[in-house]
C-alpha cells in the first residue's frame, strides 16, 4: 500500500513538473532562460538532486536532509512581487543545484550569490555559470552558519527543510545585518523563532512541488 502511495506521488509530481513546464515556456522569449534550462537538463535528467542530496548529508554528517525546489514560475513571481531589483545582493542559501538562483539573477538583472554545501551541486553550477559567461553570479561551496552576509540586501531562505538549530543559529547571525536588509523565508516567519529586529512586510502563499506554502518577506529594522 505504501509502495502505491509512493509511485502515485511520484506520478504526480512528473505531471506538475510538465505542466510547470508548460507554465514556464513563453518567459523563454522574454528572458534568456532556455539555455540555462538546457544546461539544467543534461547535467540532470539522469541524477536526481533529492537522492544526491540525501547521500551527502548520510554520508558527511550521519543526518537526514531533505532536498525540496522551488519552482521557476514562482521565482518569477518572487521578482516581481518583492520586488527584485538589477541593485540588489541577492543571497540565495542552500542554493541546491542553482537553478532556481539563475532564474532570479536573469529576471531582477540583480546580483546573485549561491550559497551550498554539497559540492557536486556547486561545482556542476559554477560550470554553467562559466558557460553562460554570467558575472553577477557566484556560486560558493560553504556552511550557511559560516557566511558573511554583510553585503546582502536581500536573503532567500527555503527555511522549510532546516532544523529548529540551525534556523536559530541564523536569526543569532544575522542580528549583525544591516537595516533594510530583506529575509524571505518559507513555511514560517523567523518571529515565530523569537527574532525581534524584523517587520514582515508581507506574506502570501506560494506553490510549491509538495504543495501551497505561506512565504514571508521580512525587513531588518
Ligand atoms: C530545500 S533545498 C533548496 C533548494 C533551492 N534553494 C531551491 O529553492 O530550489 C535546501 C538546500 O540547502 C542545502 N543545505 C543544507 N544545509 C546546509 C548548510 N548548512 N549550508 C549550506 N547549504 C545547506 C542542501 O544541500 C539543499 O541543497
Amino acid at each position: 500500500m505504501r509502495y502505491l502511495g509512493l509511485v502515485f506521488l511520484n506520478l504526480k509530481i512528473s505531471v506538475l513538473r510538465i505542466l510547470q513546464q508548460i507554465f514556464i515556456f513563453p518567459l523563454y522569449f522574454k528572458h534568456p532562460l532556455l539555455k540555462v534550462d538546457l544546461h539544467y537538463f543534461c547535467y540532470y535528467w539522469n541524477k536526481n538532486p533529492y537522492r544526491i542530496c540525501r547521500k551527502y548529508f548520510q554520508k558527511k554528517e550521519n543526518k537526514e536532509v531533505l532536498y525540496g525546489d522551488t519552482w521557476p514560475m514562482s521565482a518569477y513571481q518572487f521578482v516581481k512581487s518583492l520586488p527584485i531589483r538589477s541593485e540588489d545582493i541577492v543571497y540565495d542559501v542552500g542554493c541546491g543545484i542553482g537553478r532556481i538562483s539563475f532564474w532570479l539573477q536573469i529576471i531582477s538583472g540583480c546580483s546573485l550569490i549561491g550559497v551550498e554545501k554539497v559540492p557536486a551541486f556547486v561545482q556542476r553550477a559554477q560550470k554553467i555559470k562559466r558557460k553562460l559567461k554570467n558575472k553577477k553570479i557566484e556560486f560558493v561551496e560553504k556552511d550557511l552558519l559560516n557566511l558573511d552576509y554583510r553585503k546582502a540586501s536581500l536573503i532567500y531562505f527555503y527555511s522549510s527543510s532546516f532544523s529548529d538549530e540551525t534556523i536559530l543559529k541564523l536569526i543569532e547571525k544575522w542580528k549583525r545585518l544591516k537595516k533594510g536588509v530583506r529575509i524571505l523565508t518559507t513555511s514560517f516567519s523567523l518571529s515565530e523563532y523569537g527574532a525581534k529586529d524584523y517587520k514582515i512586510v508581507k506574506s502570501y502563499r506560494v506553490s510549491f512541488p509538495w504543495g501551497l506554502c505561506e512565504v514571508y518577506l521580512h525587513e531588518k529594522i
